[in-house]
């Protein structure tokens, strides 16, 4: 299935008309089991399911209207993005699909509350935003399994940014990919606590999707992943029964580890930890050492996520000095 047939296919009959303009609001998330690797490249399907917390109050605002002629607008964070960019590429290509009339173009606006230097990526939320006010601005009424589809199109993990809480992203198994989609999961957690810690602002050398595709080409370790990921889920899905930070940290951290393990058995090898990460990580497990509940996660980058539960917030405070604290349900 093309990506164009997928979205034929979630909004069969619906009308092309738009109001006068669509917004939506959808969060940033991290992932505590981690989508590693694609079964397919173009649809965005993933080898397994993941499992994330979306980070409200953090995330992207989206305003997108249409217009006739011209060429598409991206304004993101008051800055007009160049048409040339790589980013707004990805953004007019992703409009594409959704086109009433092949010469209506559309302007979209953007905001994101994510600080700049949190590393945590907007793009899941700015996607699943940009879905998310495309169906308010056409009045299509789509049910929250169908934007998380229509989401995934354009950036895989923005299939659970369409949701608040903890959620599961199914990895589905048919070739189309109807079946591949986020839902929330019924638990809230008020205690429990985020911080973001910035490490490095240096660009990647290597972005998450070829990062990905090297990985399932090359790591004899990925061949271990699966298995791992489904007795993950089971953890941590028992963990948000009992809201146990304990289990809840130990998986996601180990979960996180397995993965840059998969990446360090490419060829060649993927590394993103800065040596500022590991003095981060010797320092969380100096702390677990002395008995405090402290864990953390990392992606496609060299930034750490520390989860724990909010007794602990001026002690990482004082220790780390991260540049955000969230509470995904409130204190
Ligand atoms: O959705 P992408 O292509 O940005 O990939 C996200 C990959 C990780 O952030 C490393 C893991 C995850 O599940 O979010």
């Amino acid at each position: 299935m093309t990506r164009e047939e997928t979205v034929a296919h979630i909004l069969k009959a619906r009308d092309h008309r738009p109001q006068s303009c669509g917004t939506a609001f959808a969060p940033v998330n991290i992932a505590l089991c981690k989508y590693w690797g694609k079964r397919d490249e173009t649809l965005n399907l993933p080898c397994t399911s993941s499992l994330s917390i979306s980070l409200n109050p953090l995330g992207a605002d989206t305003q997108v209207s249409t217009k006739e002629g011209g060429h598409d607008e991206f304004v993101l964070n008051g800055v007009e993005i160049p048409r040339k960019s790589t980013a707004f590429i990805r953004v007019s290509e992703y409009l594409d699909l959704f086109r009433p009339h092949p010469d209506t173009k559309f302007r979209v606006k953007s905001r994101t509350n994510v600080p700049v230097a949190a590393g945590v990526a907007s793009s899941a939320a700015g996607f699943a935003a940009l879905a998310k006010a495309l169906d308010n601005l056409f009045n299509w009424g789509l049910s929250r399994r169908d934007l998380s589809i229509l989401a995934r199109l354009g950036s895989g993990s923005a299939s659970r940014s369409v949701s608040e809480g903890f959620v599961e992203w199914h990895a589905g198994k048919s070739a189309n990919g109807m079946d591949s989609y986020a839902e929330r999961i019924d638990c809230e957690w008020p205690r429990l606590a985020v911080a973001l810690l910035e490490i490095s602002v240096e660009p990647k050398h290597i972005g998450s999707r070829e990062a990905m595709a090297r990985t399932v080409r090359t790591s004899q370790l990925y061949k271990e992943w699966p298995q791992r990921v489904e007795s993950d889920i089971e953890k941590i899905r028992e963990a948000l029964r009992t809201r146990d930070i304990r289990q809840l940290g130990a998986t996601a951290e180990s979960n996180a580890l397995a993965m840059h393990a998969t990446m360090l058995d490419s060829r060649p090898p993927v590394l993103y930890w800065r040596p500022e990460t590991l003095s981060a990580i010797e320092k969380i497990w100096e702390l677990r050492r002395s008995g405090r509940d402290i864990y953390f996660t990392m992606d496609a980058g060299p930034n750490i996520k520390m989860l724990f539960d909010w007794s602990d917030f001026e002690l990482v405070e004082n220790q780390f000095e991260p540049n955000k604290v969230i509470t995904p349900f409130g204190v």
